[in-house]
């Protein structure tokens, strides 16, 4: 099997995947070189903060990926006028005619994400009132917002249930407060952020994730001409200011997408070239690659990923907030782990759920027990959360082919890991999914050589 893309496949990969389902023909070795542009989980809510100030803002290094369209829309949909700028990957983004939009043309626009939630803040503060669609299931129930409601609340927002959603006002304007997380949240410490810098007074953050998203986001933020100051023990302190400008910013690399290319080139015994990583902000992901055996060069312009060509050994993980080993780096870290000697355990400790993706893997013929409410074990970091997950992972255990769908964005990443990795072909069904963050990501495979198909 070559590697068959069309052009015309590859050129409506730039405005949503055209296809749904590919199909690999695993056992081959991924080499080569892949570029890393922005992080997704930077580069939206870089977006977002345009919202704050009535100028012009330039981003640079924005991936294709259709998180970013989503957000683009939503920025549109309040009268935001985005535009490409003449570097690839540049957007211009101006905000000087912010209005309310619909909560139908919101609900419409924001399909599976959250993002709308961080709009909030700069909506308060630009018109006054903001609606967030009930984005179904439990997602505005209590638990998966209440850390962002709490927040909103103690800067004086007014929080309405709608049936259709929840609608915020300010009608005494929003002032600086003192927020203590229940847990370091990436969201809801960026909601703090985007809603303290233009509160009256200041702030004190406790608790907050210190992400280095976050701290790029903190970048961009001073750079409009917000003041925060990031102290000792997760405590940030924001200055409200009264007026923001536009900023100009290249946005962070994607470390989960250089994490993910880097366990791609152990499981399959490759040699991968990652462009834009950068050491400093993996340092986590590195020590943990090292221990597993792979192999990695850090060079001035990226890092290099490789397999030993020798025995992988097994690891005891816990996922963690930063500076821990970050939970997105777990489900392509595990198809490597089902080629180890030995046997390997991750304690899941930020998300309830996200060992879903390894049915496919045993379905492929990995030796994986998931256990649904952890356990205990001695010497762990992190004290168990209520919500924990753990998975065993004995190895080395051939893989397979077999016909697989994707569940979610990391999951999804580590079916294609899975399928790369295992003897004979592979169906994976749903790989639109993957295109929310991992930018062309089949032009990438065929670049390190994988052979596939696509059906449209
Ligand atoms: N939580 C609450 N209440 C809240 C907010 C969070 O209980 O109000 C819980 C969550 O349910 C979860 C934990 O707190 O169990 C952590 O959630 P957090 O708020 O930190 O995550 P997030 O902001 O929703 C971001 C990334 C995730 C990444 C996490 C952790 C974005 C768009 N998403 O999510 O990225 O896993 O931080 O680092 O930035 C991904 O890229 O695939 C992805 C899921």
């Amino acid at each position: 099997m070559s590697n068959l893309i069309t052009d015309a496949q590859r050129a409506g990969a730039s405005v949503g995947l055209t296809f749904d389902r590919i199909t690999i023909e695993g056992g081959h070795p991924l080499q080569g070189d892949v570029d890393v542009r922005g992080a997704k989980n930077l580069v939206t809510k870089a977006m977002v903060a345009s919202l704050l100030s009535e100028g012009v803002s330039v981003l640079r290094d924005v991936p294709d990926i259709s998180d970013v369209r989503v957000v683009r829309g939503l920025l549109e949909i309040h009268g935001v006028t985005v535009k490409e700028g003449p570097e690839p990957g540049e957007l211009l983004l101006d905000a000087g005619n912010v209005r309310t939009a619909h909560m139908r043309e919101i609900d419409a626009h924001a399909g599976s994400s959250r993002i709308p939630i961080l709009f909030c803040g700069p909506l308060l503060h630009q018109l006054g009132e903001a609606f967030i669609p009930d984005l179904g299931g439990c997602r505005i129930g209590d638990r998966p917002i209440n850390f962002h409601l709490d927040a909103l609340r103690k800067f004086g927002a007014v929080v309405e249930k709608l049936p259709s959603g929840i609608r915020l006002s300010a009608p005494n304007g929003l002032h600086g407060a003192h927020v203590h997380l229940p847990y370091p949240s990436v969201g809801a410490t960026e909601q703090t952020l985007l809603t303290a810098v233009r509160a009256e007074g200041v702030t004190e953050l406790r608790n907050a994730a210190i992400e280095p998203e976050i701290m790029d986001l903190i970048a961009i933020l001073q750079k409009m001409g917000a003041i925060i100051s990031v102290e000792p023990n997760r405590v940030i302190l924001i200055e409200g200011v009264k007026e923001l400008k536009g900023y100009t910013h290249r946005a962070l690399f994607d470390r989960n997408e250089a994490a993910s290319w880097a366990s791609a080139a152990l499981a399959t015994r490759g040699d991968v070239f990652v462009r834009g990583a950068v050491q400093e902000h993996m340092m986590t992901f590195l020590n943990v690659f090292r221990k597993v055996g792979g192999e990695f060069d850090v060079q001035e312009s990226g890092i290099r990923f490789w397999h030993p060509g020798t025995a992988l050994k097994p690891v005891v993980i816990e996922t963690d907030v930063h500076p821990g080993f970050m939970t997105d780096w777990q489900q392509p870290l595990v198809v490597a782990l089902t080629q180890a000697d030995g046997v390997s355990t991750i304690h899941e400790t930020v998300y309830e759920n996200r060992f879903g993706f390894t049915e496919a893997l045993q379905k492929m013929g990995a030796d994986i027990r998931v256990h649904p409410h952890g356990f205990a074990a001695p010497n762990r970091r992190v004290p168990r959360r209520e919500l924990e997950q753990a998975a065993v992972i004995t190895g080395p255990t051939p893989l397979h082919g077999a016909d697989i769908e994707v569940p979610d964005l990391r999951g999804g990443f580590s079916h294609l890991i899975a399928a790369l990795t295992a003897e004979g072909t592979s169906t994976v069904r749903n790989v639109g999914i993957i295109s929310r963050g991992y930018e062309n990501f089949e032009s990438k495979l065929q670049a390190l050589g994988a052979r596939f198909t696509v059906d449209v």
